[in-house]
């Protein structure tokens, strides 16, 4: 019996309709979901989502993570400070691909206000369909983490 990878999602106001979208379809795709919110429309702050999101990461309470807000920078931003969280935006299936392929990234973060709903999907295929490559990249991905002053 092989165990469900788990991934866990979550956003800002911007981006309630496309997580609840992608939420769908990465349960067809057959991941464990943790959809940690925000349930309402009501303006909230992006960093405490990305910031949550990535510390179920980090936790071990999640495989992976997606993040989404209008642009997806922000929240980006946000999950990025925590340490261990290598999180890319992207607007193209492609930079999905090599994020995980060559970058290792455990997050993954999408503009709702830049991509349309079909082309996130696919941006989410690509991401979860690829492995990390390891080899010369490891190396890589091991000097991104803060360097002692
Ligand atoms: C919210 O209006 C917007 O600033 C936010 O969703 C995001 O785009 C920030 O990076």
């Amino acid at each position: 019996m092989t165990i469900a990878p788990r991934i866990v999602l979550s956003s800002d106001h911007a981006a309630i309709d496309l997580r609840r979208k992608i939420a769908d379809h990465v349960v067809a795709k057959g991941w464990i979901v943790s959809d940690i919110g925000p349930t309402t429309p009501e303006s909230t702050h992006y960093p405490k989502h990305g910031q949550a999101a990535a510390n179920a990461v980090i936790a071990g309470e999640a495989d992976l993570g997606i993040i989404l807000c209008g642009t997806g920078q922000g929240i980006m931003m946000a999950a990025n400070k925590v340490p261990g969280i290598r999180c890319g935006v992207c607007s193209d299936p492609f930079s999905a691909r090599m994020i995980r392929a060559h970058n290792d990234a455990n997050m993954l973060s999408i503009g709702a206000r830049v991509v349309g709903d079909a082309l996130a999907l696919e941006i989410v295929d690509a991401f979860l369909d690829t492995s990390f490559e390891g080899g010369r990249h490891a190396t890589r991905v091991e000097m991104i983490e803060p360097q002692d002053a």
